[in-house]
């Protein structure tokens, strides 16, 4: 059912994320997940999530292809917290048959191979975590494409029919840093080497300086088809 968007944006209108958060907690109880890549903005949301005992799951997409660095701060951020995150893994199936057939490294060969992996290791287990959901939470930020200063802190995914809110989308990257030294959150080192999203090893590498946040992803790709598709934009 299509919720009224409007409405829904004056109540939180004034809402600090946390009391936000509390709303959508309130508002979808049950039926309210948040998607965890490990990258800092994604830390914070979990922090406020978990430091203020709000109820919304925290699952991630566990590809198979993670950074070390990645798992070292999910594993800091069980330790910490001592709350659940679930994760959701590929088919197995379907991996072990594209990689018997294409090899490991299929992606960096065509779009059409990549995208098949980003089915098979992100889209069609983010189906399975999302169903029966009402709610979304992402740690995405208008900043961080072009394709996203288009969008506002709250949306209607028709795709997988229901709300995505994004509790920091107006941030900034220095408010992010920020928040993150003042509560102390643990967070991705290769944030401090260039990288500043963090996806899959093979398909993630750092930029330069005043480089575009996303050139470091599918940087092999024309930048046109640079979205996965877990966030399908107008
Ligand atoms: S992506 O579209 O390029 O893959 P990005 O890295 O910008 O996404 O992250 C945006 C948001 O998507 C994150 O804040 C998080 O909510 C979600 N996300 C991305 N990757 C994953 C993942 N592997 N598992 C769970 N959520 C993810
Ligand atoms: Fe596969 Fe790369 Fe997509 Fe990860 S980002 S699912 S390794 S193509």
């Amino acid at each position: 059912m299509k919720e009224n968007l409007e409405e829904i944006a004056i109540k939180i209108k004034d809402l600090d994320p946390i009391a936000a958060l509390r709303f959508f907690a309130e508002q979808y109880a049950g039926k309210i997940v948040f998607s965890t890549s490990f990258g800092w903005e994604d830390q914070v949301i979990t922090h406020m999530i978990f430091s203020n005992d709000i109820p919304i799951e925290v699952f991630t997409l566990e590809t198979g292809r993670l950074f070390p660095e990645t798992y070292y701060v999910w594993n800091r951020t069980l330790e910490i917290y001592n709350k659940p995150i679930h994760a959701y893994f590929p088919q197995a199936v379907a991996l072990q048959e594209m990689v018997n057939k294409k090899g490991p490294s299929s992606f960096y060969e065509s779009v059409e191979n990549r995208k098949e992996c980003c089915y098979i290791r992100k889209l069609e287990p983010l189906k399975r975590a999302l169903a029966g959901q009402r709610a979304w939470v992402t740690g995405i930020r208008a900043e961080q494409s072009l394709n996203r200063t288009d969008m506002s802190n709250l949306e209607w995914d028709e795709q997988n029919q229901l709300i995505k809110f994004h509790p920091i989308f107006y941030w900034s990257l220095e408010e992010v840093k920020a928040y993150v030294k003042k509560h102390n959150i643990v967070y991705n080192t290769l944030h401090d080497k260039g990288f500043p999203s963090i996806g899959c090893a093979p398909c993630t590498r750092a930029v330069q300086e005043g480089e575009d946040f996303r050139a470091g992803r599918w940087w092999w790709e024309d930048q046109s088809k640079k979205e996965c598709g877990l966030h399908a934009t107008k």
